[in-house]
């Protein structure tokens, strides 16, 4: 029999299985391992905002009490920037530099690939807060994908957006896939450009999508 997929908020005692995948899944669905060393600064950065500041709009996917996928949102980039920029971004960086992360020549090695991406491609990306508030980062554990979980978290928060009355919805994304999953859910392509920051790694630049959708 079909193991049964739950679809539900996400509770406190979820948070450590959030975070676990957060990394697992940071570099397309692969581990922020291959690119970064540091498992706690991976997940804060990912993770804590979400999970801390607003978990009422976090939505988990349970088999057998088991987190096997998560959709983390914010209903307003606009405050959940602010608070990251306000509150987590310099204590997270003090933490990371007390931890000694940033002498690893793995760390070295990224910062340096996004200081040259930041040369070549500059900061700047559109900026659609205005017409599409909320934000979101959807992530299912490998071994777990390609069977409707990640529609089904989705659909949970778009109608969670609704009943809030959000008018609309947008996320970035590096992964060609999951441009091609984002477009079968019906969201349009705001923009498309390029970055170079794990060139070190894949020898190549990888797409930077902007997906959105009006509610
Ligand atoms: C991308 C991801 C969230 C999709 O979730 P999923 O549970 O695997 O996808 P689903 O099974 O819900 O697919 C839903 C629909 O999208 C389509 N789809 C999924 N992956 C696709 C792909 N690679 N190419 C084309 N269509 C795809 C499915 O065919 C399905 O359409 P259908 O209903 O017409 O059959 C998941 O695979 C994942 O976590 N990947 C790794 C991390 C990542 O890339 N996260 C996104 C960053 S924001």
């Amino acid at each position: 029999m079909p193991e049964e997929v739950k679809i539900r908020k996400f509770e406190v005692k979820d948070r450590a299985a959030v975070r676990q995948i957060a990394y697992d899944t940071a570099l397309m669905g692969k581990p922020a391992g291959l690119f970064f060393q540091g498992q706690e600064t991976i997940s804060d950065a990912f993770s804590l905002y979400f999970t801390d500041y607003e978990p009422g709009s976090c939505f988990v996917a349970e088999i057998n009490d088991s987190i096997v996928g998560y959709l983390s949102g914010a209903k307003k980039k606009v405050a959940a920037e602010a608070i990251f920029n306000g509150r987590i971004a310099l204590p997270l960086l003090l933490k990371a530099l007390k931890s000694g992360i940033f002498l690893s020549i793995k760390n070295i090695r990224f910062i340096f690939s996004c200081l040259i991406d930041l040369f070549k491609n500059g900061v700047h990306t559109p900026d659609f807060k205005q017409t599409y508030p909320a934000t979101f980062h959807l992530n299912i554990k490998d071994g777990f994908r390609g069977q409707k979980i990640g529609a089904r978290l989705i659909h949970a928060y778009l109608d969670y957006l609704k009943i809030e009355k959000i008018p609309g919805v947008h996320l970035a994304t590096m992964s060609e896939q999951a441009a091609n999953f984002f477009l079968s859910l019906g969201f349009q392509q705001l923009y498309k450009g390029k970055r170079s920051y794990f060139r070190h790694i894949l020898h190549r630049d990888v797409p930077l999508y902007i997906f959105g959708k009006r509610l």
